[in-house]
């Protein structure tokens, strides 16, 4: 089994055309905001034409579907455990935006069988030759593979507030992950952030807070303010992106888009190879 991810790993480096940028939306504290930026920023990266695809990690209680107004039919489950193909498995909305269910029942697997880990590295080899931006909606309770896979995964968004609670959880994680993997980008951004401020500290001080304690540089994203656009959004079940174009957040949030796309692509690559790589090593080394 190990050899035949292998042969996928160096059919995938020697496939033409770019790879996908993969990246984790992970919080410290849950119910940060998530799920809603990781759609409306994948819309906002869709106007960009950018292809996108969501990976709803949030197993058991996905709500990326929630949140688009959406019944798919399957989910990641699904095809792990090869009831379906991952063509199936992938949902499209109206407005070009593709993702993967969470579904339910992916926690209660304790042994993964050879058969999923070969579908979960087929799924990534796809997704990553098929979309310019993978983004994988981490949930609330970050379970052991969840992690695992965050250590795989070399661009990491993370979502905090302006809470003190949520800044020192942020801060935890990302420690977690650094002492696990050195080398992970970590962009920040603030959400929530009280309408009357222009920018906020408590990200800057998270920032200086990583450069002082653990010796390392995270690159702020930008902040979003606290908006009533994003409840009616999620209320009818619509991204605000798409409904309220012109509210102060989806403003910053094209933004932040320009900033976030505008990073090496060279270095994007490297990462890119870097992921089916280090995600078989982390299943390999959890299975002797
Ligand atoms: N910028 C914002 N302005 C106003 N309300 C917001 C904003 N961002 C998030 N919210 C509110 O917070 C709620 C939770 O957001 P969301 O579900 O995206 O969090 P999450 O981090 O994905 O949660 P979980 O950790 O449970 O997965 C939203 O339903 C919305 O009501
Ligand atoms: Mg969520």
């Amino acid at each position: 089994m190990r050899d035949q991810a292998e042969i996928l790993r160096q059919k995938m480096l020697a496939a033409d055309g770019a790879l996908a940028r993969s990246i984790a939306v992970v919080s410290g504290k849950g119910g940060v905001g998530k799920s809603n930026f990781s759609t409306n920023f994948a819309y906002a990266l869709i106007a960009k034409k950018k292809k996108v695809v969501i990976v709803d990690m949030d197993i058991g209680m996905g709500n990326i579907h929630i949140l688009l107004g959406q019944t798919p039919k399957y989910n990641l489950m699904d095809y792990l455990v090869g009831k379906e193909g991952i063509e199936a498995t992938i949902n499209e909305t109206n407005e070009g935006l593709h993702f993967i269910s969470g579904g339910s029942g992916l926690d209660q697997v304790v042994e993964w069988s050879d058969s999923m880990f070969e579908n979960l590295i087929h799924a990534f080899e796809y997704l990553q030759k098929n979309y310019d931006f993978i983004l994988f909606d981490m949930g609330a309770g970050a379970t052991e593979k969840s992690i695992e896979l965050i250590m795989a995964i070399d661009e990491v968004i993370v979502i905090s507030t302006t809470e003190p609670t949520s800044i020192t959880d942020a801060y935890s994680m990302m420690k977690f992950i650094v002492m696990k993997d050195p080398e992970t980008t970590f962009y920040l951004v603030s959400n929530r952030v009280p309408k009357k401020q222009d920018g906020d500290e408590s990200v800057l001080r998270l920032q200086f807070a990583m450069k002082k304690f653990l010796q390392k540089e995270t690159k702020i994203l930008g902040y979003l303010p606290e908006d009533a656009a994003v409840q009616k959004a999620v209320i009818a079940q619509r991204p605000y992106f798409l409904v309220y174009p012109n509210a102060a957040i989806s403003k910053k949030l094209s933004l932040m888009t320009e900033v976030f796309t505008s990073v090496n692509a060279e270095q994007n690559e490297q990462q890119a190879s870097n992921f089916i790589k280090k995600l078989k090593n982390i299943f390999v080394r959890g299975r002797e």
